[in-house]
């Protein structure tokens, strides 16, 4: 499967609808690119070969929104939460990513690698061969240095491509309180991780219990004022002013959109800031469009509207969100069979918004399509059909990984 020919740059609108099949294609990979696409191509003297019996290669997916580093675990609030508590409310209570960050404060930096690689090891066979990490459960200067590290020590050992961000307005320290803690992080977290990673990107979290518009607007002029290009994470459960704002302030994307009103989803569109969907974390919430049709579990949660950020002309991603507490999945696969059923997508469109779409968001202009030139991450399905990739649930349907031409995992046919 790839991508047809005088597609350059993000696709938006009818242009995420175009994936080619092509039966009977060979692919040649040399120095981990793809040298040649087409049928009958002569495998030179010592190749490589692997048969795909038919089954569909494709790239590999870029998941562009992950927390995957982090210590501990939520299960005990998740039944909380499966007992009708809100996410927010354990959040007001110093719980949720408070947790987390007591967690990672306690976990010395080698236990937080390790624990990170055991996670990127798993992902990698769910597909992904290219993945932001933020930090964020730290929230100092030092433990948010100490979080970038562990990514930056657990991406060496990993075939795959690791982007970090700099999550550094994830959630306001109730310790320190919300005025001197938005000063701390501007003045002395952000300068520390400014000296050691400059140019990094930086986010933050725009929520009822996170950051105020105002904070976060400072957060990020101060960021930018560095260099830093920002992402934000915004209208997840209220909406609170911010598309527009960081639409005028050029970020690079806005992540949830859950609440986002569809005038604003027309400021995002005609914007060149991403908009990426995040629906594990909309289900794992309670999500419905019937706010009170789940039993037990405390609701009130959307799905972002992807359908009319793709059909405004906007520039859509998907990702897993995967982290403890909103989003507790490793799948691209399930994150696009959501999207799918509960944000509008089509099939393809959800293909577009996993790979070549995130990986451009990312930087990367060599990846997330299967053209000649591409850097050659790809993976192989156990399936004939690329559909299977959204029709599955909770299946197994990856059953090759090459990552920059190296087979990174290989499962035998069944
Ligand atoms: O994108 N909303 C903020 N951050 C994450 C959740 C992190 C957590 O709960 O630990 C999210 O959903």
């Amino acid at each position: 499967m790839d991508s047809p020919p005088g597609h350059t740059g993000v696709r938006t609108g009818e242009a995420m609808r175009h994936v080619r099949v092509r039966e009977n294609a060979d692919v040649l990979v040399r120095s981990g690119r793809i040298e040649a696409i087409g049928e009958g191509i002569t495998v030179p003297p010592g190749g490589q070969i692997i048969d795909a019996h038919g089954d569909v290669l494709m790239p590999g997916f870029v998941d562009c929104h992950t927390h995957l580093c982090w210590a501990g675990n939520r299960i005990d609030e998740w039944t909380r939460r499966l007992a009708g508590e809100s996410y927010l409310q354990i959040l007001k209570d110093g719980g949720g990513i408070m947790s987390t960050v007591r967690a990672v404060r306690a976990t010395p930096l080698k236990t937080l690698t390790e624990l990170l690689r055991k996670r990127l090891d798993a992902i990698l066979r769910q597909g992904v061969t290219t993945i932001e990490i933020k930090s964020g459960y730290g929230l100092s200067a030092e433990s948010e240095i100490k979080m970038l590290r562990a990514i930056r020590n657990a991406a060496m050992t990993w075939p795959g491509t690791v982007l970090m961000t700099a999550l550094l307005g994830h959630a306001i320290d109730p310790e320190i309180g919300e005025k001197a803690f938005v000063e701390k992080t501007i003045y002395e977290t952000l300068p520390a991780v400014h000296a050691e990673f400059p140019g990094i990107t930086v986010d933050l979290f725009c929520e009822e219990g996170a950051w105020t518009l105002a904070g976060s607007l400072r957060l990020i002029q101060a960021a930018q004022d560095l260099g830093h290009p920002v992402r934000v994470h915004a209208d997840q459960f209220t909406s609170r002013g911010m598309v527009r704002e960081a639409v005028k302030l050029g970020v690079l994307s806005i992540d949830h959109l859950e609440q986002t009103t569809s005038a604003e989803m027309d400021c995002l569109a005609k914007s060149q800031t991403f908009g990426v969907g995040l629906p594990v974390t909309a289900m794992n919430l309670g999500g419905s469009s019937k706010p009170d049709g789940f039993s037990g579990m405390a609701s009130g949660m959307k799905f972002a509207n992807l359908r009319s950020l793709v059909d405004l002309g906007g520039r859509v991603c998907v990702a897993t969100n995967a982290n403890p507490g909103s989003a507790p999945s490793l799948s691209m696969p399930l994150a696009i069979a959501l999207a799918v059923r509960f944000c509008g997508l089509s099939i393809e469109e959800a293909i577009t918004a996993a790979t070549v779409n995130p990986a451009l968001l990312l930087g990367f202009k060599d990846r997330g399509v299967l053209g000649v030139g591409k850097r050659a991450d790809l993976i192989l399905l156990r399936h004939e059909d690329y559909r299977e990739i959204a029709y599955e649930l909770g299946g197994d349907p990856i059953r090759a990984v090459i990552v920059g031409g190296h087979v990174a995992r290989y499962y035998a046919t069944t």
